[in-house]
């Protein structure tokens, strides 16, 4: 079976520290040019819904890499009038040497996994979000080892998650964190707190839960080092927008959580940012914002994961 990169925990531990590795390599040695680990393969790049930061980074990636990548928009293809995933998937797989894909359910990248034969890299789903949660762990593994990307430098960091923790970054976080020993606070109303999903996640992995829930944004914010959010509506949830905001206001991340937190805490947030709403501007706009860095590294950890597939799947005659 040929390797993908569909949840977080498809990568074992060792294995998310080597890609880190790796990641901090690339990123140290982007000015010197194009890697040719993909050696002109065609990767396919397949959007259901919308991207900033995923398509340019992932474009650039597969470049530098010395692949060939091509951006497709669901809508474009003949999936949209009715030809099968199934179908779709395996005339992908006669073309290209590699997919990423953004969509809606979980089991949409599983089945172009099973039918195209090639390497796919999950790039959202309503479920997960890995290639976002793998970048926020290497992001705090620079920041918390002076630029070293050390993974042990974030064994025992308490990061807390802000707003809807039903959602695919609040479950890719807490995968990807107690991969690397992280306590995962996810903060938020308790209509938002997360579904036993969640739970079915782990139980699927010899991985021991490191997250817990709570509602209290005061409380999840004492001592901690990372302050995380992410948009209050989601992707296909703009109609519950005005009882989103509502109901999540209270968990705003601005000063006075900074307030309680380590002295030393960062803010991050996966982006796109709504500030005033489910963060302030004055702490976007704070030295203890690490964004727009969190946001570059999505480019070195994908393709730090592109290739570490494909070095995988070469070991496995694929
Ligand atoms: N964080 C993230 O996935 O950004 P885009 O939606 O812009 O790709």
């Amino acid at each position: 079976m040929v390797r993908s990169f569909l949840k977080d925990t498809d990568f074992t531990p060792l294995e998310a520290a080597e890609i880190f590795e790796l990641a901090a390599r690339y990123k140290a040695t982007r000015s010197a040019g194009i890697i040719d680990v993909l050696n002109s393969q065609s990767w396919g790049v397949l959007f259901y819904k919308k991207s900033t930061r995923t398509r340019l980074s992932f474009e650039a990636g597969l470049y530098e890499l010395g692949g060939h990548p091509m951006v497709m928009y669901a809508d474009d293809l003949q999936i949209s009038r009715g030809e099968t995933i199934e179908d779709t998937a395996r005339i992908m797989g006669r073309f290209l040497h590699g997919l990423v894909i953004r969509t809606f359910g979980q089991d949409i990248v599983e089945k172009f996994a099973k039918y195209s034969g090639i390497p796919v890299v999950n790039a959202l789903t309503d479920l997960l979000h890995p290639c976002q949660s793998y970048t926020d762990m290497f992001t705090m593994t620079e920041f918390f080892s002076q630029g070293k990307a050390n993974p042990e430098s974030i064994k025992g960091k308490k990061f807390v998650f802000y707003g809807d923790t039903a959602c695919n970054m609040a479950y890719s976080l807490a995968l990807a964190g107690a991969m690397f020993g992280v306590e995962v606070v996810l903060c938020g109303p308790e209509e938002f707190r997360p579904a036993p999903i969640l739970d079915e996640l782990f139980s699927e992995v010899n991985l021991t839960p490191t997250w817990s829930f709570t509602s209290d944004p005061i409380e999840a914010a004492r001592g901690a080092n990372v302050l995380y959010t992410d948009v209050w509506v989601s992707m296909g949830k703009e109609e519950e927008k005005a009882q989103r905001i509502k109901t999540m206001s209270p968990y705003q991340v601005n000063m006075d959580l900074f307030k309680v937190a380590d002295r030393g805490a960062y803010f991050m947030h996966c982006l796109p940012a709504h500030a005033g709403e489910e963060v302030s501007q004055e702490v976007l706009d704070s030295p203890r914002s690490i964004v727009f860095d969190q946001a570059e590294n999505r480019l070195h950890v994908q393709k730090a994961i592109v290739s570490y597939l494909v070095k995988k799947n070469r070991q496995l005659g694929k």
